[in-house]
């Protein structure tokens, strides 16, 4: 009897995304966060072996207060998983509990020169703020650790981060010209639309979770009524027209959201507004918002709310990601020179 032949099974690309737990003020994460990244990882899951981190030593830069950081670092983990990230399918895991990160970083800061990490846009902006400390520095480069451990192939993001990618592609292409063939190059994936929501009352300036301004901002734990007036008192443009334009910023973010928020385009938003006031569109617009969300912040509360589970999901993910992250170190380590005892 013939045996049927063995069929491999397909190894799928990867992926590696991850977020803060904080930047700043505290907060969660946004709606920005959702529909710049989270709500693609979730959707990438189909195709692809996904890992996905929750970057708390990047907070460190910093110095967030170590109670909020604790907390806030488990809220973003639960809001993974209520998003649809499912555990089963994908990694989730804590930076922290995976040291090849640090490890890898240190190898990539002997890669990465001062003049690339100086002109980071969010080096830039954040030491203005902050005294920069040399950890905001090289906060690119542990990045770059982060995406190269896991031979990504693939990294969803929002807008504001194609600059932290090209630098871990010109880490992985320089180590890899220096050595051999050890880092997969990474491609990054920008969503079309919601690639850069911007702040509800100021539309030149990106929607973050550490806005001075709590109206600019819609978390993933906002009450329905907390939506509704947020976007009630969400500027405008000028003139009455629910159109979308270079000159008119404010109905680009709102219609953008409302784009993806119904899955229309914002082409389809536009017409079927063809008319209206900005009362309709806003009234809208807040039911579509309250349909997004709610949803997952009811599911976030069920999460974050069974600590014995997520503790058992993240122990199961800092396991698998150091299994992974190890291997590539290993690689690193042996192809720099550094001794490998028998
Ligand atoms: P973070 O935590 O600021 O943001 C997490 C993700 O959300 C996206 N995002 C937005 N997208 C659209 N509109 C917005 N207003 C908006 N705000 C945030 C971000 O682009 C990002 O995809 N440095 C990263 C974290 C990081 C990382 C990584 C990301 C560390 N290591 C490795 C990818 C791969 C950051 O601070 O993201």
């Amino acid at each position: 009897m013939n045996t049927p032949p063995q069929t491999q099974p397909q190894k799928r690309p990867i992926i590696f995304s991850a977020m803060q737990p904080t930047s700043g003020s505290g907060g969660g994460l946004t709606i920005g966060n959702y529909i710049g990244a989270l709500k693609n990882w979730v959707e990438l899951q189909k195709d692809y072996d996904c890992v996905y981190g929750v970057v708390d030593l990047h907070a460190l830069t910093i110095h967030p207060e170590p109670a909020a950081l604790r907390k806030q670092t488990l809220d973003v983990a639960a809001m993974y998983i209520a998003s649809g990230i499912d555990p089963e399918k994908s990694l989730v895991f804590l930076q922290s509990h995976v040291p090849a990160h640090a490890q890898c970083a240190w190898l990539l800061n002997c890669f990465a020169s001062m003049g690339e990490c100086q002109k980071m846009t969010q080096f830039k902006e954040k030491s203005e703020k902050h005294s920069a400390r040399v950890g905001l520095f090289t906060y690119p480069v542990l990045q770059a650790a982060d995406i190269l451990l896991y031979q990504a192939n693939l990294v969803p993001v929002g807008e504001d981060q194609k600059q932290h990618l090209e630098l871990s592609r010109n880490l992985a292409e320089r180590f890899n010209h220096h050595y051999s063939e050890t880092f997969t190059v990474p491609e990054v994936f920008i969503p079309k639309v919601g690639a850069r929501v911007m702040s509800l009352q100021d539309p030149t300036k990106k929607m973050s979770k550490s806005d001075e301004n709590p109206k600019a901002t819609i978390f993933l734990t906002d009450s329905a009524d907390e939506i509704r007036n947020k976007i009630k008192r969400a500027v405008t443009d000028s003139g009455s027209e629910i159109r979308s334009g270079d000159d008119r910023p404010a109905l680009t973010n709102l219609l953008e959201l409302y784009g993806v928020a119904t899955g229309t385009s914002v082409e389809a938003a536009e017409q079927h507004f063809l008319g209206k006031g900005y009362a309709e569109f806003k009234a809208e617009l807040a039911d579509a918002m309250v349909a997004m969300v709610e949803p997952i912040t009811k599911r976030f509360h069920a999460i974050r709310n069974d600590k014995a589970a997520l503790n058992a999901i993240l122990k199961k993910g800092a396991e698998e990601a150091n299994r992974r992250a190890m291997r590539t170190l290993r690689k690193a380590y042996k192809k720099m020179g550094l001794v490998e005892l028998e």
